[in-house]
């Protein structure tokens, strides 16, 4: 089973060849990934969620569901959403409403954060295709991300329970709030570590544990239960970024569907890029951050000779071993959980993180 919707379009990728653009799911091959498998593994509540998702796009102003649908239909992986059907079954609960329109929220709220992301990052391909900021503007994309913030909120009180409204609405405030201290760190090559990680656990890995937490929640899981997945979560979503930012780098357009190298043009202060800086050979490496990263002034060839000083440097392998104690903290934090299928299948979640650096 997988969500309905897919659409596999070709594309041509920087080498020129004909490849299969990104779907719903980054990995063709013959084995499901772990992606696919959570999928079959949640059928029904999968399908239902799409459903919701679909539903909810719809407004009289035509432009909301036609962005919402280009952005559905391109294919994400819906990894979040997934996460908290998952967590609800650990605890027992399929085909449960609450659990479902909190699923439909966190995918909500994701897509809000990615429309209001490509318009600050100036990013012209999601998922394959144009962002909705270059097909629409900003202003609509904006506004849009408004929208779908707004229906989230109005799912997550249908779902009828204040305490995970309160875990979703601040983990909303949070996302935000790391986007914001994210513009205040771009261009900074003296960004302290500690600050770059408050910031990816800000923005990215704040909405992975909720997910996480909030289905183990709507499924009357014990809180030191809901907590585990919490932190599986958390730890999760900061190997995911992770992986992202060296992927920004070090990544294939056609397989990613989004633009190599807009961190590097946008002056992104990643871990690749604050190890490349640090481990820099000699002050001529030191003036080409300064000016590329630190000034943003840029010349041909200079996104060519960034990944060759993080060659150097091992910048993007370091990122990754990063990601990969991550992932290991993730998986610890799932022993704490109950046994069974779900279980297994977010083991592997977890190794397909870094899988996609591969
Ligand atoms: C993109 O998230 C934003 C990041 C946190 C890197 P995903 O890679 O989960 O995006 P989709 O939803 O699958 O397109
Ligand atoms: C993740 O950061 C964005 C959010 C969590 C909102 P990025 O800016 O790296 O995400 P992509 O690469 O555009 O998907
Ligand atoms: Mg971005
Ligand atoms: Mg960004
Ligand atoms: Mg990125």
């Amino acid at each position: 089973v997988s969500w309905p919707a897919r659409t596999y379009d070709h594309k041509t990728n920087d080498e020129g060849a004909r490849v299969t653009a990104l779907a719903s799911f980054p990995n063709d091959a013959a084995a499901p990934d772990a992606a696919s498998k959570l999928a079959e593994l949640l059928a029904g509540d999968v399908a239902a969620v799409d459903a919701i998702i679909h539903d909810r796009l719809a407004s009289q102003a035509a432009v909301i569901p036609a962005i919402g649908e280009h952005l559905v239909n391109a294919g994400g992986k819906r990894l979040r959403p997934m996460l908290t059907l998952a967590a609800a079954k650990m605890f027992g609960a399929s085909g449960h409403d609450g659990a479902q329109k909190l699923s439909a929220a966190v995918e909500f709220i994701h897509t809000a954060t990615l429309l209001h992301d490509d318009v600050v990052d100036e990013s012209k391909k999601r998922r394959g295709q144009a962002t909705a900021n270059v097909v629409w503007g900003n202003a609509t994309s904006v506004l849009v991300g408004d929208f779908l913030f707004s229906r989230a909120f109005e799912l997550m009180v249908e779902a009828g329970d204040l305490t995970i409204l309160d875990l979703l609405a601040r983990t909303a405030a949070i996302i935000s709030e790391g986007e914001v201290m994210q513009l205040g760190t771009q261009r900074q090559l003296d960004t302290a570590r500690e600050t770059h990680f408050a910031v990816i656990e800000a923005k990215t890995a704040a909405l992975f544990s909720a997910a996480g937490k909030s289905g183990a929640m709507a499924a009357g899981a014990s809180q030191s239960a809901a907590e585990a997945l919490a932190v599986y979560g958390k730890e999760l979503g900061v190997a995911y970024q992770l992986v992202d930012d060296a992927l920004d780098y070090s990544g294939r357009e056609a397989r990613l569907g989004k633009s190599v190298g807009d961190d590097f043009r946008e002056g992104k202060m990643t871990l690749p890029v604050i190890l490349a800086y640090e481990g820099a050979d000699g002050q001529a490496d030191r003036d080409f951050w300064v000016r590329t990263i630190g000034e943003g002034i840029y010349e041909d060839g200079d996104f060519q000779k960034a990944l060759d000083l993080m060659a150097g440097c091992k910048a993007v392998e370091t990122s990754l071993r990063e990601a990969e104690k991550r992932v290991s903290r993730a998986l610890s934090a799932l022993e704490e959980t109950p046994a069974g299928d779900v279980r297994t299948v977010l083991r592997e979640l977890a190794s397909f993180t870094l899988e996609r650096s591969q």
